[in-house]
């Protein structure tokens, strides 16, 4: 059996056409159905349907033997864990620093930085040499400058269009995010055939 941990969204979107070019079809609508695990053509190929923060635990743990995860994703989860065999050059965006557009910096206290990234956050202003207190959030974090709750945001930016819908612009670039596959470091001893088959099938479809 071969799982393959992936989020609804623009993730699995952008995987579905790799996944059938791999020849792994999902048998119901992942759109539709409210399944968790969901069959495909495949009997030995399951899709576990999982939010995209916790891509790469489950594959961590081996409760999925590979997972499609961002870049993003995985700096935060920051585990050696994991091989990363694969760039699938899908859901693309930049992680970036992003804060009003005439803001003014305070400086009798430390910056405040709103972000659902706290370990990528605390490891860039370190590099900087700069001491921030990092607010966690869960969403939205574009709104924290404009509410007063921080004084910029750490997230990711494509288009750039919801920091302009709302005053914001970029102020550094931390960096360049993909989604790659991800594998459990086990399985790929167990289960190398398959998973190289796989491998190997995804990297012809991105190319
Ligand atoms: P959840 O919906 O569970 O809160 P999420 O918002 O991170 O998680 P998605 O929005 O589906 O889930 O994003 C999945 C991945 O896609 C992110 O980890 C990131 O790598 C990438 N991504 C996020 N936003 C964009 C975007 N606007 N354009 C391109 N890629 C993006
Ligand atoms: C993501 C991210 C930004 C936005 C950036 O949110 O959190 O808000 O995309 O994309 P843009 O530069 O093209 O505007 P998303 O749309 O995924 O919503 P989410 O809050 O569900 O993650």
């Amino acid at each position: 059996m071969l799982k393959i941990a992936l989020s609804k969204g623009r993730i699995l979107e952008e995987t579905l056409p790799l996944l059938a070019h791999a020849g792994i079809i999902p048998v119901d609508d992942p759109n539709k159905s409210r399944k968790l695990i969901l069959d495909t053509n495949l009997d030995d190929v399951k899709l576990v349907i999982i939010r995209a923060a916790d891509v790469p635990t489950y594959v961590e743990y081996g409760a999925a033997d590979v997972g499609i995860s961002g870049k993003d994703v995985l700096m935060e989860h920051d585990s050696s864990e994991l091989y990363e065999p694969l760039d699938l050059k899908i859901a693309k965006c930049r992680l970036m620093v992003a804060g009003k557009v005439n803001e003014q910096l305070p400086t009798h206290r430390r910056l405040r930085i709103a972000t659902k990234f706290v370990k990528i956050t605390q490891r860039f202003f370190a590099q900087q040499a700069q001491q921030v207190e990092i607010i966690k959030l869960y969403g939205s974090m574009e709104l924290a400058p404009l509410v007063g709750l921080a004084d910029q945001i750490v997230d990711v930016v494509d288009t750039g269009n919801t920091l302009r819908a709302n005053g914001l612009e970029p102020k550094a670039h931390i960096a360049d995010i993909s989604s790659r596959l991800v594998v459990n470091k086990a399985a790929f001893k167990t289960n190398h055939a398959k998973i190289q088959q796989l491998i190997q099938k995804l990297a012809e479809a991105v190319r």
